[in-house]
């Protein structure tokens, strides 16, 4: 791509880009000429990363655990100050650990509560900030994209914290969109469905793809796309959106047989 594609020589900062979604995400702007600042929780993590990615361009690291404001607050304006500024926003960072209802702890709500939902506003409302006064000096777009799940809307079993985390996560993408288009800061979500990570059981994956009718499950290359697809194609009249990735789940019920037969 050249110096005129949307995402060249522009600014990202990727949250929980030490593996799977996060790390797919930000090699794919790389390689589209975008300069990328990465975030994971630990040092160590975040070096890994930023090691594997050196190859396709220029990128930084950043440990920060997105639940603490004080190291969101310094992540970000080291980030800015590294940079230049930031241009996008990937918040990625979540976890997806199974509790079931019944045993759920106050402590396992709290912890998913607290990375995916209260981790994705700390780390959007501190970059948001900084957007928007920029924004009083320019005409550019920003762009903000939040990774949330299928899960906000199809319920998953041992995933009630999950499910309601994603939830808040997409409506805070909504009501970022109304309270930032002001700035030119465009606001959406993508919503993966089941992506290969290393924590999937092979009896769960077997399970679901049954259910899938593109007949595969993800990789995170397909959600680095869709985030692409977002950033990358001058699309700038599109925001408070979320973007499904899911292989066709949530179309609707896959693999049953036609209700009344063929000759109906
Ligand atoms: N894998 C899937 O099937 C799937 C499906 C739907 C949505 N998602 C969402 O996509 C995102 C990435 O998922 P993934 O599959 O790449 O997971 P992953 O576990 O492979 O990667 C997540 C990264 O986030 C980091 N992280 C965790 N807590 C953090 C914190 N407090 N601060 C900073 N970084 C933190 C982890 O260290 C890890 O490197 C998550 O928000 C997840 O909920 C994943």
């Amino acid at each position: 791509m050249t110096a005129t594609d949307p995402v060249h020589g522009r600014r990202v900062l990727v949250t929980g880009a030490g593996q799977g979604i996060g790390f797919a995400v930000a090699r794919a702007l790389l390689e589209r000429g975008a300069r990328i600042a990465v975030n994971d929780l630990s040092l160590e993590r975040v070096q890994h990363a930023v090691d594997a990615l050196a190859p396709f361009g220029e990128v930084s690291g950043y440990a920060a655990d997105v639940r603490r404001r004080p190291e969101v607050q310094a992540m970000v304006e080291r980030a800015e100050n590294d940079l230049g500024g930031i241009d996008f926003l990937v918040s990625n960072a979540g976890i997806f650990p199974d509790n079931p209802f019944l045993e759920m702890t106050e402590e396992a709500w709290d912890r998913v509560m607290d990375i995916n939902a209260k981790g994705t506003f700390l780390v959007c409302q501190a970059v948001a900030r900084r957007m928007a006064a920029a924004a009083a000096k320019d005409q550019d777009i920003r762009q903000i994209v939040t990774i949330s799940s299928g899960s906000y809307r199809f319920a998953r079993v041992g995933s009630a914290h999950y499910c309601a985390s994603k939830a808040a996560v997409v409506m805070l993408t909504r009501t970022m969109a109304l309270e930032l288009a002001p700035y030119r800061i465009l606001v959406n979500s993508v919503a993966p469905g089941l992506i290969e990570n290393p924590s999937l059981t092979d009896d769960y994956r077997r399970a679901f793809t049954s259910g899938v009718p593109l007949g595969r499950i993800g990789v995170p290359e397909d959600i680095a796309a869709a985030v692409l697809m977002l950033l990358g194609s001058g699309a700038n009249y599109i925001t408070g959106q979320v973007i499904g990735v899911d292989g066709g789940v949530t179309a609707g019920r896959y693999g049953l047989p036609m209700s009344h037969g063929e000759q109906h």
